[in-house]
């Protein structure tokens, strides 16, 4: 088995059924596994280290079901090699929660039916979650153009931007009363 360099393709390594050792954080603990250099991302998260939440549509960049946080950035799974994480941090939607204790935007998502089937949801809260670091007082558009990056074929996508609106409303509150209080 060879060890990825930097995330970097060893030249050699294209030769079929070679092994490339890789390893990651995968939301806060250190992962390590075994892939060929030609693999996914996605399909090392989900067939090497079990973390099946993250889901896998068009793998070609399209749907958005994929996407994970690479190094705190949401990012498309399906188009990154796994090799390419190696040393690299990365979020899933297993992290979002803190044991048995949704986040707020999941439970906004419950509250507002912001999903159905669910085949896409773990990639759209995993690019909400970092819209919302960036983004602090999104309009509905932008809400809008922000998850016109993803396909969901149940929701309509009306429920999705309600929650994501009110979760970032009550961060702005809460914000805002930690402000008052400390003044
Ligand atoms: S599976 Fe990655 S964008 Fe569709
Ligand atoms: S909830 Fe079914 S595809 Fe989005």
């Amino acid at each position: 088995m060879r060890q990825a360099k930097d995330g970097n393709l060893l030249q050699d390594a294209y030769e079929a059924g070679a092994l490339c050792s890789i390893t990651v954080n995968l939301n806060g603990v250190s992962r390590s596994g075994a892939c060929e250099p030609r693999e996914l991302l996605s399909d090392f998260i989900r067939h090497e280290l079990g973390a099946t939440g993250t889901h896998v549509g068009c793998e070609h960049g399209v749907c958005g079901a994929c996407t994970v946080h690479v190094d705190g950035v949401a990012s498309r799974s399906c188009l990154m090699l796994a090799v390419q994480a190696d040393g690299r941090r990365i979020d899933t939607v297993e992290g979002l929660s803190v044991g048995n204790t949704l986040s707020d935007l999941q439970v906004a998502f419950q509250r507002h039916h912001a999903l159905q089937c669910g085949f896409c949801t773990a990639g759209i809260l995993m690019s909400c979650a970092d819209y919302l670091q960036r983004v602090a007082n999104p309009s509905e558009e932008q809400v809008r153009e922000m998850l016109s990056g993803h396909i969901c074929r149940c929701t309509g996508y009306t429920p999705i931007v309600k929650a994501v609106l009110e979760v970032a409303a009550r961060r702005r509150n809460n914000e805002n009363a930690m402000e008052v209080s400390h003044a």
